[in-house]
């Protein structure tokens, strides 16, 4: 595997056909986001019943944001709705999907083999002037590129969860991301009414790599019996203006999720070992299957 040099096709400058792998909690909202803003979008997964529950959170969430946006309009809360429908085809066929994409966004499981697998598929599938992305949230974005022949044409885009809400997005760009590229992604995520923020392809970005540390401290605060779960909550939501404590959070993000990337960063070892030190009260949790909001049960209960 290795970064091809010497292309220098020019990257899309109006990004208008989009092209989502992954139909889960991110993709879905991606998908979300850029149809609302007018983009042609194609959502992709693995099967039918993917696409299907992609398409429930879509509609949850649209009906959320149809509902402020339109507080007393029953008809125009559903314009909103069927017009920004009327922008999202379904796809299980990745090769189909890809072939008028202007943009791929890749949303689909954390690990760096599979999303590979997906990205040399699709380099031959997509158009030439194509741009590819990853959502990934621990993974280096020049590892994933390195399985294309467009390392100048590959960049991340980074959401937050709950995508329809969270307004960042940042965008990383590898030594091998050109220029045009890294404009045009800018671009995209300003048509989609996000705040671009720009980061270098480093263990975290930055959002992560300030948010993770943060709460594997928290969670040695109570491994050192210094303080409980729900005074650290409060504490960070009243003492500090968080809208979540870090224990919130972290059942928000999955636990499983978290060990996934501090173990991931140890084995790296670009970070310092101490910020992502394992912790055993995180690791007793995911090995019991206690996994956040998502099991029903982390540090927290859910219904
Ligand atoms: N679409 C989908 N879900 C939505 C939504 C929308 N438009 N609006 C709200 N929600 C969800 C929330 O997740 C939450 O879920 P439940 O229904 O299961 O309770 C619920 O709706 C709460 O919504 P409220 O309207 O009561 O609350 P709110 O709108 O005031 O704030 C929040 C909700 C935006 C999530 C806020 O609490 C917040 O900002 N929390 C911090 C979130 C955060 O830090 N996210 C980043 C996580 S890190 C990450 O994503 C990166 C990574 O790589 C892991
Ligand atoms: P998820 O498990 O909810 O969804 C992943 C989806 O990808 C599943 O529906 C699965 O069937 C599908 N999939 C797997 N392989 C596929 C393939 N080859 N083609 C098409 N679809 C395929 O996961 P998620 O939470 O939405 O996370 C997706 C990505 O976003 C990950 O890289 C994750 O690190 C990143 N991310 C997650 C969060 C978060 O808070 N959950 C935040 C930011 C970034």
């Amino acid at each position: 595997l290795a970064f091809s040099t010497s292309s220098q096709v020019q990257a899309p400058t109006n990004v208008k056909n989009i092209t989502v792998f992954g139909s889960g909690l991110m993709g879905a909202g991606i998908v979300q986001v850029a149809a609302q803003n007018g983009f042609q979008v194609t959502m992709v997964d693995l099967n039918e019943a993917a696409l299907k529950r992609g398409q429930d959170i879509i509609g949850s969430s649209l009906k959320r944001v149809a509902k402020k946006a339109h507080p007393e309009d029953a008809a125009k809360q559903k314009e909103l709705i069927e017009k920004t429908m009327a922008n999202v085809k379904t796809s299980t066929d990745s090769e189909a999907a890809s072939k008028d994409a202007d943009l791929i966004i890749e949303a689909i499981v954390e690990n760096l083999e599979t999303k590979q697998k997906l990205f040399s598929l699709l380099d031959k599938a997509a158009p030439e002037h194509a741009l590819f992305c990853s959502n990934t949230s621990s993974l280096p974005i020049g590892d994933i590129a390195k399985a294309t022949k467009r390392g100048d044409r590959f960049g991340g885009l980074h959401f937050f969860n709950p995508v329809p809400q969270m307004k960042l997005v940042e965008v990383i760009r590898t030594e091998q991301t050109s220029q045009d590229s890294f404009d045009s992604l800018l671009d995209v995520c300003n048509r989609m009414k996000k705040t671009p923020v720009s980061c270098k392809d480093t263990p975290g970005f930055i959002v992560n790599r300030l948010l993770v540390p943060y709460m594997m401290e928290s969670l040695r605060i109570v491994e050192r019996g210094e303080a409980s779960p729900k005074d650290i909550d409060v504490a960070m939501k009243l003492g500090a203006g968080f809208p979540m404590g870090p224990f919130e959070l972290a059942d928000f993000v999955g636990l499983d999720t978290m060990k996934f990337i501090v173990d991931g960063w140890r084995k790296e070892g670009k970070i310092d070992e101490n910020l992502v030190a394992p912790v055993k009260l995180l690791d007793d949790l995911v090995a019991e299957g206690n996994f956040g909001r998502k099991s029903g049960k982390g540090f927290y209960e859910y219904n």
